[in-house]
């Protein structure tokens, strides 16, 4: 039976299908014009010089990575409590992802413990900005240069969030975008690669289409024949004008969309703060937050409990999810073998809960959402 309240409900309608039925008449349905428009829109938004769209954020990840040279032997410091993707791309990318703690009240990556972690086989820092929620930037990226270091900011949840009045994007050498259909902007699947860098634009984008150096749009749009090279073995990690044009009227929405969330979490705080088990989202100065996913902390809990929580909320018709995973914990980082304790992660991540947000809800069902959760925490 299909919750009364889903965790998330993507903001679709008839723009999207009026663009996509564009795309169709076109003609050109892959990686073409859209693209292009779509990259420039989102590049604007955030104040970056570039931007190259890809499938998905574990590929912008994944490209971002290569591209600052990372590869076999080398470490790659990461949060572990994050989706295990973050972890995924390092591994994709022939390194080994290292794992350090986050701070338990932002579930962002915690800067000394990410320090005490650095080697001499250390190549960069990937720091997620946790539920759309920026880490600290500027000292991560202090941190990266003193060691350095590239820093990489898996910001798969943050667009339309700010830091130090800038919008995410618009700060470091490779800023990592999803457009999956829980985050803001959906292309469905997709990803974005913003930079400052036109070296780096060039290179990922030939590494996103095969390593060809010369793309299908300029062939098509040459007056002569154009002969490619492939100069690198790259991917075929291409989004398609189809889901390009998607996400560039998703784009228009954002500012909408942004202000809607922060409604509904103003409406969650004020129904949940001061409880003493239930602690409400951190956002500290200097951070602008585009509320991609409201996780409430209860303290005192064990993941059994918090489950026990869930189930409750699910029997009424309230669909949850624990809030964020810890990689280290899962088999494909054990390999058979005890986790290396992260107390702070483990703690933070049995212990969190994704609450239902999404553009379908009012601020009474935020209420009424927040009433069900009292009465579960106080039955388990
Ligand atoms: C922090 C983080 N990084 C990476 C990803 C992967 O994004 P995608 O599904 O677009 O590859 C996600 C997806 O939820 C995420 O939350």
């Amino acid at each position: 039976m299909t919750p009364r309240y889903t965790i998330a409900r993507p903001e679709l309608g008839e723009p999207e299908w009026q663009a996509v039925r564009d795309v169709i008449e076109s003609g050109w349905v892959t990686q073409g014009p859209k693209v292009v428009e779509f990259e420039r829109a989102v590049a604007d938004y955030c104040g970056a010089a570039h931007g190259v769209a890809v499938s998905s954020c574990t590929a912008a990840l994944h490209l971002s990575l290569v591209c600052a040279g990372v590869g076999p032997g080398d470490e790659v410091i990461v949060p572990s409590m994050s989706f295990i993707a973050t972890a995924n791309a390092v591994v994709h990318a022939g390194a080994t992802p290292v794992f350090a703690e986050v701070d338990p009240l932002t579930y962002n990556l915690d800067l000394a413990d990410t320090e005490s972690r650095i080697t001499s086989r250390t190549r960069a820092i990937m720091a997620a900005h946790q539920l759309g929620l920026p880490v600290d930037i500027d000292s991560f990226t202090a941190l990266a240069d003193r060691h350095g270091l590239s820093f990489i900011e898996d910001a798969a949840c943050a667009i339309g969030s700010s830091y130090r009045d800038a919008p995410i994007g618009s700060h470091s050498a490779f800023v990592c975008f999803s457009f999956h259909p829980r985050k803001l902007v959906t292309t469905g699947d997709g990803g974005m690669i913003l930079t400052s860098s036109s070296e780096h634009a060039a290179r990922l984008r030939r590494l996103r289409h095969h390593g060809m150096t010369v793309s299908d749009l300029d062939r098509h749009q040459a007056a002569d024949i154009v002969r490619e090279s492939y100069d690198e073995v790259g991917f075929n990690y291409r989004l398609t004008d189809l889901q390009a044009a998607v996400g560039i009227e998703q784009l228009r929405r954002l500012p909408g969309i942004v202000a809607g969330r922060r409604e509904l979490a103003a409406a969650y705080d004020e129904a949940l703060g001061g409880h003493e088990v239930i602690g409400t989202p951190v956002v500290p100065a200097d951070m602008s937050w585009n509320v991609q996913t409201y996780a409430v902390r209860l303290a005192g809990f064990d993941a059994t409990r918090r489950d026990e929580v869930m189930r409750l909320l699910l029997q009424d018709g309230i669909a949850t999810r624990s809030g964020v995973m810890t990689a280290h914990r899962e088999r494909a980082y054990t390999h058979g073998r005890a986790p290396v304790p992260l107390p702070r992660s483990e703690v933070a991540s049995d212990t969190s809960i994704a609450l239902p947000l999404h553009g379908g809800m009012t601020e009474a069902d935020c209420r009424e959402v927040a009433g069900a959760l009292v009465r579960a925490v106080d039955a388990s």
